[in-house]
Order: structure tokens, then C-alpha cells, then sequence
């Protein structure tokens, strides 16, 4: 079933952009991206990526993650979640009060090698100590699979070496999927391939998230190929902030207000104020001092009127 037709069905966006955004700008001091989070909060994100708990000398725009966690103003029912990357990360994570744990692993050897310092199967044992950290804790882990639908480094990467990922993550444990196309690489035709892949590999749907680049303008698309498939669990980031250090070329995730603009058109309700998110995006461009690549951050919404005469 479509998910718009499913009148049960509401999206849940995570707000990647103080995390997945910020870290591939310069840095900006701690105090902004609490104020950047408090914002996303305050426009109804109820899942929100606040930090990643890395070394500091690989992502120096990540550094004061604890600070960071200690200095936003908690909002109930807000999920705010960390990504790690090994077991120390998540020793940190958890003690800093992360909700949920994001893991993650390449599915291009050579990205994961840049990125992570370690092969693919090293990575794999370290998302087994951060689901068995993470679970002592009582808390879950979204682990993921990187350059999904290609990598810049190694081109096409099969759906089926994807799903196989899947299957050790779950089988590790892991209590949802997300799928990252690191370099917008994906296209609404790969999305399904990927998705008929996962099923093939007996992986449940119901668990999946896409974690979407707009590297070449296929981000949207992406999106609603997915919802046809009835996924809804997406990361975007607010005015489309974003990319990968280890990943050249690598833009913004999916907009966070253009998404939730599309999806609500749908009917598909996401809890999130359209205008709360605009007045997050323009405050992120502040943050950063440059011009984000979110749309309707300045268009509006569809139904904004202008005066007539
Ligand atoms: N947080 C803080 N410090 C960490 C750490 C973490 N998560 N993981 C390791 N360290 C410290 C170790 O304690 C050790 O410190 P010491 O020298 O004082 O003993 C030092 O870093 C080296 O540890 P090692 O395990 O050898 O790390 P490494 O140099 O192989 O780096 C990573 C591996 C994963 C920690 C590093 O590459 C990293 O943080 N990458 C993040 C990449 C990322 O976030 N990319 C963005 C996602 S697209
Ligand atoms: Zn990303």
C-alpha cells in the first residue's frame, strides 16, 4: 500500500542537519547548534540527530558533542539521538544521554576505509559493541548502511551487497535500518531495487529509513518513490545543509521543510509546523552565513498568497 493511503500512517522525519549539515561546515560554536536544535524542537521535530560522538580531530565541527547534549532544552517526546562510530562513541553517547544510538557502515569498502578507518567487517564488530552498549542502556540502535546506491570511489553498488549488510545488522541486533545515499547517487529507480532487494532478503519494510542526499536533484523523488513502496521514516535536514567529508562531492541531505511540505500535500501528517521549520532554516543560514539550498525556506508555502494589485 501507498502510504498516503494508509490512513494510519504518519511520517517520522529525523532532523539530520546539526549533525550530517553541521559537520561539513566550518565549525560553529556549541551555543549555535543548541540554539539550531532547540529550534527544530520548538517547530514540532520530534526526532532530531544532535550530535555525533567522533573523534574530534576527524570532524572538528563535531567537537563539544557532550556540551552540546547538556545545553539543549529537552522538549518531551523529542527523540535526540547521536552518531557513533565505535564503541568508545557510544560509551560517550550514552553517558551524555542520547536517546538512540545511530550506527553505521559503508557498503563500499573504500569509503568505509576513508571514512572509518576500518574495513566494513571491523566496522561490523564495532556496531555489535555499540548495539550490546546501547541495549544495556535500554536504549536502541538505527544502524545504517552508507553509499547505498553508489559510492565515488567504486561506482554502482549492487542492492543485493546492500541487503546483505541489512541482514548482519539485523541479525547483530540493530532495531531499525536506515539506508544513506551518501553522494545522491539514487535515483526513484534504484530506490525500488533497493527495496525489492531488502524483501528479498526477508528484511521487514516496517523497520526501513532512507537517509536522502539532493547531490543531484533526485532527492524528492527519492522520497516519494519510497512512500509508493510505503516507507516513511526519512532524514532531511533543515535547508538541505549538508554532505560528507569523506565523500567528495557530497551536498545536502533532502530539505527538511521541502520534504515535510511534500509529505503533508500527500496527507500524510508529520506533526511538524511548516512555518516553525522555515524559521529554522533561515536561522541555520545565519548560523553558517551562506545561502542553504532549501526551496521553500523562500518560496513559502504552495498556498502563501501575495497581494493582487
Ligand atoms: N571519540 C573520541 N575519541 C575517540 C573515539 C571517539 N568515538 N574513538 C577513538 N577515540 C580515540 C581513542 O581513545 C584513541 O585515543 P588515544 O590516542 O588518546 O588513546 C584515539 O582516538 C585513536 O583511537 P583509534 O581507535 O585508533 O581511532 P582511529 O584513529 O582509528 O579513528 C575513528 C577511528 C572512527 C574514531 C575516527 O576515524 C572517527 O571518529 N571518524 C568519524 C568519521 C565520521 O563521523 N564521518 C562522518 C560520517 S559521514
Ligand atoms: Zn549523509
Amino acid at each position: 500500500m501507498r502510504s498516503w493511503e494508509n490512513p494510519v500512517v504518519t511520517c517520522d522525519i529525523r532532523e539530520v542537519g546539526p549533525r550530517d549539515g553541521l559537520q561539513n561546515e566550518p565549525p560553529v560554536p556549541v551555543a549555535d547548534r543548541v540554539r539550531l536544535i532547540d529550534a527544530l524542537a520548538a517547530a514540532g521535530v520530534r526526532h532530531i540527530e544532535a550530535a555525533s560522538f567522533v573523534h574530534p580531530a576527524a570532524i572538528p565541527a563535531m567537537a563539544g558533542a557532550e556540551e552540546t547534549l547538556a545545553s539543549i532544552t529537552r522538549r518531551p517526546g523529542v527523540r535526540y539521538t547521536a552518531l557513533v562510530p565505535n564503541r568508545k562513541g557510544a560509551e560517550r553517547a550514552l553517558a551524555a544521554g542520547a536517546d538512540e544510538l545511530e550506527a553505521v557502515v559503508s557498503a563500499s569498502a573504500t569509503h568505509n576505509l576513508k571514512n572509518l578507518k576500518r574495513t566494513p567487517a571491523e566496522t561490523l564488530q564495532q556496531i555489535a559493541g555499540i548495539i550490546e552498549l546501547a541495549h544495556a542502556a535500554g536504549r536502541p540502535v538505527d544502524a545504517g548502511v552508507a553509499t547505498c546506491f553508489g559510492c565515488p570511489y567504486e561506482g554502482d553498488i549492487a542492492p543485493a551487497a546492500v541487503a546483505a549488510y541489512a541482514r548482519r545488522l539485523v541479525d547483530l541486533g540493530a532495531d531499525s535500518l536506515f539506508f544513506g545515499d551518501t553522494t545522491g547517487m539514487g535515483s526513484p529507480r534504484r530506490v525500488g531495487l533497493l527495496l525489492d532487494a531488502l524483501e528479498a532478503e526477508g528484511i521487514d519494510l516496517g523497520i526501513v529509513g532512507l537517509h536522502l542526499h539532493d547531490t543531484r536533484g533526485t532527492g524528492l523523488a527519492n522520497a516519494y518513490a519510497a512512500l509508493e513502496r510505503g516507507i516513511t521514516r526519512f532524514d532531511a535536514s533543515i535547508g538541505g545543509l549538508g554532505g560528507c567529508p569523506y565523500a567528495p562531492g557530497a551536498s545536502g541531505n533532502v530539505a527538511t521543510e521541502d520534504l515535510v511540505h511534500m509529505v503533508e500535500d500527500l496527507g500524510i501528517p508529520t506533526g511538524i509546523s511548516l512555518d516553525g521549520l522555515i524559521a529554522a532554516a533561515h536561522l541555520a543560514e545565519e548560523i553558517v552565513g551562506r545561502r542553504l539550498p532549501g526551496q521553500v525556506m523562500r518560496s513559502g508555502p504552495r498556498t502563501q498568497l501575495v497581494p493582487a494589485g
